[in-house]
């Protein structure tokens, strides 16, 4: 795996690899690798010749009171897991200047609307910063292909606009979620939680299981929210948001919505606030 920690190692790397032939695949993520991380990799190498993967802990979209500072950054184990998957470029640049320079004004690319609900109602302007990031990640690496997760369904859904707008010639791949085995989605914020707490936070998935089940059994959707809601509150989750919308992330508020659909939820814990989902 080459290693590049500036832009111009990461532009010669690139020039290399544009002489050969295949599709080059982008991983944008925040280190700490966890296996949903990795099987973002595993896919890449089945859609593309070449995988680059890029570690950067974005200051852009964490909020004043978030965790930036303490975000676990763990570089080399990371280097380890990618070089264990076959990666074969990372960039992990070795000063924001690197991404962000002091001699370009920063194009700050606006979430819109839907950049402020759910997630984005209880962290304002982070999607501004995710998006912000994947743009410049997009116009220094040009990939073929970028994969992005489905735990993350909003910033997916987001990105997926805005590169379709921005970068029509980038296909973008949104992967299926890596849980743990007791179901709870796998996140590097989990490690801020004890065992114990990483069993509670299993109720999450078992509050969209349960809701999808309902759903399906024509149960009027306004109860269904409100169960779950007080599902979530008796196991001592504290629900930011519990929604059902379309695969688009468009309100659904009728009982027998035929189209694709996913349940989102929000979950704080101790501090930690933890995401899923459940696409049906
Ligand atoms: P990060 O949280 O490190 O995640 C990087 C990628 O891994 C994202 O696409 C995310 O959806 C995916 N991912 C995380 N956990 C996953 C899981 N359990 N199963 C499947 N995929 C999972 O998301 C970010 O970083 C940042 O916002 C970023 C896009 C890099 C911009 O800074």
């Amino acid at each position: 795996m080459v290693i590049t920690r500036t832009r111009e190692e990461l532009y010669k790397t690139l020039e290399g690899f544009s002489k050969q032939t295949g599709k080059l695949a982008l991983i944008p993520t925040m280190g700490n690798l966890h296996d949903g991380h990795l099987s973002l990799v595993r896919l890449a190498k089945l859609k593309a010749s070449k995988v680059i993967a890029t570690i950067f802990v974005n200051p852009l979209q964490f909020g004043e009171n978030e965790d930036y500072k303490k975000y676990p950054r763990t570089e080399k184990l990371d280097v380890e897991k990618l070089k264990k998957e076959y990666c074969d470029i990372l960039f992990i640049p070795r000063s924001g200047e690197e991404i962000f320079s002091k001699f370009e004004k920063i194009r700050t690319i606006d979430s819109g609307s839907l950049g402020s609900e759910l997630c984005g109602k209880i962290r304002p302007g982070h999607f501004n910063g995710v998006l912000t990031v994947v743009n410049k990640l997009f116009e220094l690496i040009k990939p073929d292909i970028a994969i992005f997760g489905a735990k993350d369904y909003q910033q997916q859904i987001l990105i997926k606009k805005m590169a379709k707008s921005l970068h029509p010639k980038i296909s973008l791949i949104k992967a299926p979620i890596v849980r743990s085995k007791n179901g709870v989605a796998l996140s590097s914020r989990n490690n801020y939680l004890s065992e114990k707490e990483v069993d509670i936070a299993s109720n999450l998935f078992k509050c969209l299981q349960k809701s999808v089940v309902s759903y399906k059994n024509n149960e009027e959707l306004k109860n269904i929210l409100n169960n779950a809601k007080s599902f979530l509150i008796s196991k001592k989750l504290v629900p930011d948001y519990f929604e059902l919308r379309d695969s688009e992330l468009n309100l659904i508020s009728k009982n027998n919505f035929e189209g694709n659909k996913v349940f989102l939820g929000s979950v704080t814990i101790n501090n930690t606030r933890l995401i899923d989902n459940i696409e049906f």
